[in-house]
C-alpha cells in the first residue's frame, strides 16, 4: 500500500509539522495544496474559506499577485549578499519610520521571536537591569524570556507557567507575569522593585488568546509608569502592526512606546520581522560597529522579502485595505452579535478592524481570568463543525478570526450562515453528550 503525504511528513517531521499547533483533532490528514486569495485547497480537493491567516501575515489575501511579483523581480535582480545594503532594504526602513509613530531607526529580522529577543536584550543593555514584565496571555515568541503564560490552564495562572521543558530556572525567574489591564499591578511591582526593570513587553491587543481590549487609559498608564521608572516600553504589534493600522495600533491608541517590534503582516506572508524604536536604544545594536548589543542574522533584510514588504505596505497606502477589512471586521462581529441574541446564547463577541472572535461566556473579557470562564467545547466544537460547510477557522481554544483584503461581503455572510448552523449543531451534541455522561 502506498504511503500517504502524511504518513510520509510523521516518519521523517517530528509530528509531522514544522510548528507546534499545527496538527491538530479533527484536521490530522490536513495537507494543504494550493492557496489563493482568502482561500486554501488541500490535497483532497476540499476548499475552504480561510479565516486563520497563517496566525494574520497575508492581510492582503493568500498569493497577492503586487506583492508576489515584487519578490519575484527583485529576486531576480538581486539576491543575499551579506555584505553592505541593497537599495530595497533603505527604502522600506524609511518607510516604516516614516509610519511608525515610535520607529526612528529600524532593523530587520526574520521572524517576529528575534524582534521581541532583541527588544529585550537591547533593554536590559540599556538599562543595566535583569527583570522584565509580561502579561498573562500575552504570545511573544519562543525564546526563554517570554515563553510562558499564555493559555495557561486555571491552575496555573497566577505561577510560572513555562510552553517549554529545558528553559533556565534563572531566565524564568527574571520573568515577571502580571494580569493585562491592571496598570496597579504594575505599578506596586514597580515601585516594589529597587534594582528596577529593564522593559516592560505587551501585545497591546493581546490578541493570542482572541482580543482582550486595552481599558480606556490603560496604555498610557504604561507609558507614564515607564517613562517615570526608566523602564523600555515595548508593544510588540506582531500581529497589530500594518493590519491594525500603517503605524500599528499604537498610532490608534495615541501611545508611543519606546521600542516597537512587528512581523506578520508586514509582508503578506514572506519571513520578515523588525524591531524599531527610539534612536538612542537603537543605535545601541552592533549594526553599527563598536556598540555593545549584538544584533546578526544571515537572512536579515532579504532582498526579495524586503521587496515584499515594500509592495504590501505600498498596496495598504495605495488602496483602501484598511477600509475594506475593518467594514468586513465590523460586519462579521454585529453579523454574529445580532446572530447569537436570535439564538438567546451568552456570548461575548469582539475583536478590533479585521480580527473577530467569539467567547462563549458572559462578559467581561478584559483580563486572561475573564476567558477561563468560555466554554472550550462550544468554542472548538463549531470551529470543526464549520469545516463542513467550507469555512476554516481554527479549531482551537482562545484562537482568533482574520479578514484579509482578498476576503468579500459575500464570504462574510456566508461565515454568518454557516456559523448559525454549525453552532446550532455543536449545542446539541455538547447536550447529547453531557447528558450520556451524566
Ligand atoms: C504577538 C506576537 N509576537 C511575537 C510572535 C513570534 O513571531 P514568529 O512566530 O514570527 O517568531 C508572535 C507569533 O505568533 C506573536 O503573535
Amino acid at each position: 500500500m502506498t504511503e500517504t503525504l502524511v504518513e510520509r511528513a510523521r516518519r521523517v517531521i517530528p509530528g509531522g509539522v514544522n510548528s507546534g499547533q499545527r496538527r491538530l483533532e479533527g484536521l490530522e490528514d490536513l495537507v494543504v495544496a494550493s492557496t489563493s486569495g482568502a482561500s486554501f485547497t488541500d490535497t483532497h480537493g476540499r476548499t475552504y474559506t480561510d479565516y486563520h491567516a497563517a496566525f494574520g501575515p497575508p492581510v492582503l489575501g493568500h498569493n497577492d499577485p503586487d506583492v508576489d511579483r515584487a519578490a519575484s523581480e527583485t529576486s531576480r535582480k538581486v539576491d543575499l549578499m551579506g555584505v553592505g545594503i541593497t537599495e530595497i532594504e533603505i527604502e522600506l526602513a524609511e518607510r516604516i519610520v516614516q509610519l511608525i509613530p515610535s520607529v526612528q531607526k529600524v532593523l530587520l529580522t526574520v521572524t517576529g521571536s528575534e524582534a521581541t529577543f532583541h527588544a529585550l536584550r537591547v533593554a536590559r543593555a540599556a538599562t543595566g537591569r535583569r527583570h522584565i514584565i509580561k502579561f498573562q496571555g500575552c504570545y511573544h515568541g519562543w525564546h526563554d524570556s517570554v515563553a510562558m503564560n499564555v493559555i495557561s490552564a486555571p491552575e496555573r495562572v497566577g505561577m510560572k507557567d513555562p510552553l517549554s521543558a529545558g528553559i533556565l530556572p534563572d531566565v524564568l525567574d527574571a520573568t515577571i507575569v502580571l494580569p493585562f489591564n491592571d496598570a496597579d499591578a504594575v505599578e506596586r511591582e514597580l515601585e516594589a522593585r529597587p534594582a528596577g526593570v529593564a522593559a516592560i513587553i505587551l501585545e497591546p491587543i493581546p490578541h493570542n488568546v482572541g482580543a482582550l481590549l486595552p481599558a480606556p487609559g490603560y496604555l498610557q498608564r504604561l507609558r507614564e509608569l515607564c517613562t517615570k521608572h526608566g523602564t523600555v516600553l515595548v508593544f510588540d504589534e506582531v500581529i497589530t502592526g500594518f493590519r491594525h493600522g500603517l503605524g500599528g495600533f499604537q498610532s490608534v491608541a495615541g501611545v508611543t512606546p519606546d521600542l516597537t517590534t512587528f512581523g506578520k503582516a508586514v509582508a503578506n506572508g514572506y519571513p520578515m520581522g523588525g524591531i524599531g524604536g527610539r534612536a538612542d536604544l537603537m543605535d545601541l545594536f552592533s549594526s553599527t560597529p563598536g556598540q555593545p548589543v549584538l544584533f546578526a542574522g544571515t537572512y536579515n533584510g532579504h532582498p526579495a522579502t524586503a521587496a515584499a514588504a515594500l509592495a504590501t505596505i505600498s498596496k495598504m497606502q495605495r488602496e483602501p485595505v484598511h477600509e475594506h477589512i475593518f467594514r468586513l471586521g465590523e460586519r462579521a462581529r454585529s453579523g454574529l452579535r445580532e446572530l447569537y441574541a436570535r439564538l438567546g446564547l451568552p456570548v461575548v463577541v469582539t475583536g478590533f478592524g479585521s480580527v473577530f472572535v467569539t467567547y462563549f461566556m458572559d462578559g467581561p473579557a478584559e483580563r486572561y481570568d475573564d476567558l477561563l470562564r468560555n466554554d472550550k467545547a462550544m468554542y472548538v466544537g463549531y470551529r470543526r463543525n464549520l469545516l463542513e460547510h467550507g469555512v476554516f477557522e481554527l479549531p482551537m481554544n482562545l484562537k482568533r478570526s482574520h479578514v484579509s483584503y482578498a476576503h468579500k461581503e459575500a464570504d462574510i455572510d456566508a461565515l454568518l450562515e454557516a456559523t448559525e448552523t454549525a453552532v446550532l449543531k455543536t449545542r446539541d451534541e455538547l447536550v447529547a453528550r453531557r447528558r450520556n455522561s451524566t
